[in-house]
């Protein structure tokens, strides 16, 4: 679905991506592993269209979109939900959702798809006319997902989704996550500091060193690898 080919990007004279390479099958989840700092922010940017690549090509479902604006990328089906949740804070949680759903006209799905979350998330239901602002992190990380999911995306590619919550709470979107992706027809990037919970959903990791990728296997081998646990899980 997704396939990124020798892609170096960055910021102003400074490279960050060094032949980035990676391939993402419709359906999967893959996790993003790294470091603090080795640009999996920066690659997830590249791929939605918020950073262009120096040189490299980005395709998703067979077209090539290395140059193609965030815009048209986000209607293609790509969507983002960026570190740090970046909601509208002084919006309601709905009119949070509703701001996903802008690019959408099927007034009748986006009624359905509210109700899903609404579903799932009982909490966004009880505080929808709440200000986003004023969420604890739990919910405006849910606030977050779930606006990403107003789009209807085809790809979602998640940024940080447990930094700074609780374990309890890790484990309620860990739960959320495996039943959007089963109930969406939806293909998952999933970047996280949590790398053992990461590889614990996703079905294949990619383990990014300085800007590119220095392995990656299925999630399974990679839980086994030794260098890794010690490397990525402290262990
Ligand atoms: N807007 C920017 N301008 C200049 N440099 C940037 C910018 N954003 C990120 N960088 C730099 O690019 C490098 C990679 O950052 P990036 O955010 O992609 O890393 P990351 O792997 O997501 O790290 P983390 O795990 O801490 O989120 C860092 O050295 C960072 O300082
Ligand atoms: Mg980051």
């Amino acid at each position: 679905m997704l396939k990124a080919e020798n892609v170096n990007a960055g910021y102003g004279d400074v490279q960050i991506l060094w032949d980035m390479n990676m391939e993402v099958e419709e359906h999967s989840i893959t996790a993003l592993i790294g470091s603090n700092g080795v640009g999996k922010t920066t690659f997830i940017r590249t791929v939605a269209g918020a950073l262009q690549p120096f040189n490299g090509k980005i395709s998703f479902m067979g077209e090539d979109i290395t140059h193609l604006p965030q815009t048209r990328r986000t209607r293609m089906g790509i969507m983002m939900v960026p570190e740090g949740r970046q909601l509208y804070s002084g919006l309601t949680v709905e009119d949070n959702l509703m701001m996903g759903a802008y690019i959408r006209k099927d007034r009748e799905k986006i009624r359905r798809d509210l109700d899903w979350i609404y579903t799932v998330m009982p909490r966004l239901k009880e505080r929808r006319k709440q200000i986003a602002g004023t969420l604890s992190g739990g919910e405006a990380q849910m606030c977050a997902i779930s606006r990403g999911l107003m789009a209807s995306p085809k790809l979602l590619m998640l940024d940080e989704l447990s930094l700074g919550l609780a374990p309890v709470l890790v484990d309620d979107l860990t739960k959320i996550l495996k039943k959007i992706h089963t109930d969406w027809d939806i293909t998952i990037i999933l970047v996280d500091q949590d790398v053992q919970t990461a590889l614990e959903i996703a079905d294949r990791g990619y383990v990014m060193v300085e800007g590119h990728v220095e392995m990656s296997d299925s999630s399974e081998k990679l839980l086994k690898n030794e260098e890794i646990r010690r490397a990525y899980m402290g262990m």
